[in-house]
């Protein structure tokens, strides 16, 4: 037994297979790469929802439902909670949703981060929350609700690619502790709201972040090399790089590598993050590869999140409640599927303390 339970089978799900040894992610029978190519977050969703709730759906009813949801929420949006960092801000603001199991709390769950990220990121740089609109998809809302204008195609395009990218990805951390609330019966919001919790460490959801700081720190790509070997020497991780599953490249690294290229073509992006990001992509495989003969590292799914992100605008303090966003609807899934199996989930620990005296 390891401390953290790789190889440990946990479920049974019909969701998602993460394939670490070919470098493919699976979501419900569909590749990675075909849910990109023009894939909306509503479709992904009504795809990864289907069957779980208690009325069935397609892509355009979801997307009417989402919509209300959003509008729904955004009542709940309290300046109070300003002082927190955005995530812990949109936490806390989750916690006071009524618990349950039906489609309409999975609906405020999926609409909740998606309008509590924007409000609390504009309301914290002393500007007024913007209201959603209904007749726009959800990644198209969200930039508008940050920024205050209509995004661009590319734009929409860019969120939808990374959103669906990210919506589920196996038995992860946060979907873990998803199903373990799940199958206490405590009902959606609490799932989440553990999900949440899970995502913010640095070690799962938290990482692109520091990724900019890295880029920012190496400055130039002449920099690459010596900075992350001096990182290294430091005991310090890339971060970016490495993945409990993923023994070759993350497949989610290209995709949103290729949703940043149509933003770079069109002049929506500076092309020099592009530029120095592959330097340091090339540098950091090329040291860890020397560092770390015997373990595969990889880039993963957060070093072009970061990238993809602050092109569309968010800062990156913000970065873990965007793949929140994605995320909450893969929790959901998991959460019902573990409910409907009804079986709570309880291993058992080895004790290795010591033995109470004898009397
Ligand atoms: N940089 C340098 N060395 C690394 C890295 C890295 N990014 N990742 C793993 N290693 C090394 C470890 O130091 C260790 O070396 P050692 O055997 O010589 O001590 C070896 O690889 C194995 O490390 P583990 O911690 O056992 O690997 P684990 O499966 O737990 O790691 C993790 C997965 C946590 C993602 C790790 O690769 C990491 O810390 N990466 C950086 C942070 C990051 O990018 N997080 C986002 C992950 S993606 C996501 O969750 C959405």
């Amino acid at each position: 037994m390891t401390n953290g339970l790789e190889d440990v089978i946990a479920a049974e799900t019909q969701l998602s297979d993460v394939d670490g040894e070919a470098g493919r992610l699976i979501i419900r029978g569909v590749s990675l790469d075909h849910l990109v190519a023009d894939g909306t977050y509503e479709g992904v969703a009504a795809l990864l929802l289907d069957g779980l709730m208690e009325k069935s759906f397609d892509e355009a009813e979801l997307r009417a439902l989402m919509a209300q949801a959003r509008t729904r929420i955004f009542h709940h949006v309290d300046a109070a909670l300003l002082t927190l960092p955005p995530f812990d801000a949109m936490r806390a603001l989750l916690a006071r949703l009524p618990d349950g199991e039906d489609l309409d709390t999975a609906l405020s769950l999926l609409a909740a981060p998606a309008v509590f990220l924007p409000a609390v990121l504009r309301l914290q740089r002393g500007e007024k929350p913007i209201a959603p609109d209904a007749s726009l998809a959800q990644s198209a809302d969200i930039l508008r609700m940050l920024t205050g204008k209509l995004p661009t195609r590319e734009q929409t395009a860019a969120l939808d690619t990374y959103l669906v990218t990210i919506s589920d990805h196996g038995l992860n951390a946060s979907t873990f502790a998803s199903r373990v609330i799940a199958s206490t019966q405590a009902g959606l919001t609490s799932s989440v709201l553990a999900a949440l919790s899970a995502l913010k460490g640095p070690l799962h959801g938290g990482a692109p972040g520091p990724v900019l700081d890295m880029l920012d720190a190496i400055g130039t790509a002449e920099n690459a090399y010596s900075w992350l070997g001096e990182a290294l020497d430091r005991g310090e991780r890339l971060m970016g790089f490495g993945h409990r599953i993923y023994r070759v490249r993350d497949p989610r690294a290209d995709a949103l590598k290729g949703a940043l290229k149509p933003l770079i073509s069109t002049g929506q992006v500076n092309s020099a993050r592009g530029t120095l990001a592959e330097a340091v992509e090339a540098s950091a495989l090329a040291i860890l590869k020397a560092r770390k003969p015997n373990r595969p590292l990889d880039v993963n799914v957060e070093f072009y999140t970061a990238l993809l992100l602050e092109a569309l605008g968010f800062p990156r303090e913000a970065f873990t409640g965007v793949f929140a966003i994605g995320r909450t609807v893969g929790w959901l899934a998991h959460a019902r599927e573990q409910a409907l199996d009804g079986r709570l989930i309880r291993p058992r620990s080895v004790y290795i303390g010591p033995l109470p005296a004898a009397a």
